[in-house]
C-alpha cells in the first residue's frame, strides 16, 4: 500500500497557502503567505485586494511548498483546493490554479470546503476517534459539528448572526484595536477584570445555536452609556467582560452537545480556537470527564493549507474527486 501525497492549495480569505501531506496525517511541506498587512489600514480583508495578492503570491508559494517538500510532480497523487465558503475572487483563484494544474499534471482534483479543512486541522495532530464533536469558532464560522465517521458532518447548531472571530473584530474597532482585533482583545483581557455584565445568548431551551450580535449591541451601550456619565471605562476590563461572555456560551453549549450526543471526542478549530481563555475554559470544562478534548496547536488553527490536504485526503480516498468543472462557492454547505 502506497503513501498518498497530496497537494493542497486555501485562497478562500487573506491567506494565499500551498502545503504537501502524507496520508492526510503528516505534514510535509507547509506554506502560508499572509497579506494582514495590506489589509489593516482599511481595519478588515478588502476582496478586491485579496484576488489580486493571492494571483501575485500563488506560483511562488507553490514553488516554496515544493521546494521545503524536496519533491516534485511525480510524487504528488491528488490536487486539493478550498472551494468554499469565503471570498468568491479569492477562491477563484485557488480552484483556477489547482484545475490549471490538474490538467497539466494530469492528477485528480479534488474540492474540499474551508471548514471541514479546520476540522481536519486537528487530525495533522492525533487520529481521530468517532463519534466527534467539533466546535468551528472562525472569523465567517461558529459551528457544532457532529461527525460519525471521515468526511461525514452533521450541523447541529450554527450562530444565527455574527461569527464569534467577527463579534472579536468587531468591538477591537470600537476599543480602537488594530485588525485583526481577536489576539489583541484576548491579550487585554489577561490583565482586566470582569466588572462589567454583558449578556449570555443561550437562546431556546435545548439550542445549540449561537448569536452574538446582541453582545456586540451591549458592548457599544455600555461604552457610550459610561462616557454619558464621563466615566471611561477600561479596554481590559472590556475585554475581560466580553470575552467571558463569549467564552461562556461557546463553552457550555460544546459541553451539553458532548454529552447528548455522547461523543469520544471534542475537537476545535478555526482561528478563534488560538484564544488563549477559550481554551482554558474548555480545558477546565473536560478535565476530568474522560472525553479527550484536542485543541491544534496555534499555526494549525489559523487558514492554512495543510488542513485543506488533510481533509481532501478523505475525499480521494473515498473516491470523491471533481471534474474540471469544478467552480468557487462563496456560500458552499458543509
Ligand atoms: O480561521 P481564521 O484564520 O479565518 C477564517 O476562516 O475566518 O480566523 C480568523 C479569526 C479572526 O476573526 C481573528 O480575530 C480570530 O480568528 N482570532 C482570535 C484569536 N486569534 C485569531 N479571536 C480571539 N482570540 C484570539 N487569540
Ligand atoms: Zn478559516
Amino acid at each position: 500500500n502506497k503513501d498518498k501525497i497530496i497537494l493542497g492549495i486555501e485562497t478562500s480569505c487573506d491567506e494565499t497557502a500551498v502545503a504537501i501531506v502524507r496520508n492526510g496525517r503528516e505534514i510535509v511541506s507547509n506554506v502560508v503567505a499572509s497579506q494582514i498587512e495590506s489589509h489593516k489600514r482599511f481595519g478588515g480583508v478588502v476582496p478586491e485586494i485579496a484576488s489580486r495578492h493571492h494571483v501575485e503570491q500563488i506560483t511562488l508559494v507553490l514553488e516554496e511548498a515544493f521546494d521545503q517538500a524536496g519533491m516534485g510532480w511525480d510524487d504528488i497523487d491528488a490536487i486539493a483546493v478550498t472551494e468554499g465558503p469565503g471570498l468568491v475572487g479569492a477562491l477563484l483563484v485557488g480552484v483556477n490554479t489547482a484545475k490549471a494544474l490538474a490538467f497539466a499534471k494530469s492528477k485528480p482534483l479534488v474540492g474540499v470546503h474551508h471548514i471541514a479543512g479546520h476540522i481536519y486541522a486537528n487530525r495533522l495532530e492525533s487520529e481521530f476517534t468517532f463519534p466527534l464533536l467539533a466546535l468551528i469558532v472562525s472569523g465567517g464560522h461558529t459551528e457544532l459539528v457532529l461527525m460519525r465517521g471521515h468526511g461525514d458532518y452533521q450541523v447541529i447548531g450554527e450562530t444565527r448572526d455574527d461569527a464569534a472571530g467577527e463579534a472579536y473584530d468587531k468591538v477591537a474597532r470600537m476599543l480602537e484595536l488594530p485588525y485583526p482585533g481577536g489576539p489583541h482583545i484576548d491579550r487585554l483581557a489577561a490583565s482586566g477584570e470582569e466588572t462589567i455584565e454583558f449578556p449570555r445568548a443561550w437562546l431556546e431551551e435545548g439550542s445549540y445555536d449561537f448569536s452574538f450580535s446582541g453582545l456586540k449591541s451591549s458592548v457599544i451601550n455600555k461604552i457610550h452609556n459610561a462616557k454619558q456619565r464621563g466615566e471611561i471605562l477600561k479596554k481590559e476590563d472590556i475585554a475581560a467582560s466580553f470575552q467571558s461572555s463569549v467564552v461562556e456560551v461557546l463553552t457550555e453549549k460544546t459541553f451539553r452537545a458532548a454529552e447528548e450526543f455522547q461523543v469520544k471526542q471534542v475537537i476545535v478549530a478555526g482561528g478563534v480556537a488560538a484564544n488563549q481563555g477559550l481554551r482554558r475554559a474548555l480545558e477546565q470544562k473536560f478535565s476530568g470527564t474522560g472525553t479527550p478534548l484536542m485543541i491544534p496547536p496555534l499555526k494549525l488553527c489559523t487558514d492554512n493549507a495543510a488542513m485543506i490536504a488533510a481533509a481532501g485526503t478523505i475525499s480521494y480516498e473515498k473516491g470523491n474527486t471533481a471534474g474540471l468543472d469544478l467552480n468557487a462557492s462563496a456560500s458552499l454547505l458543509l
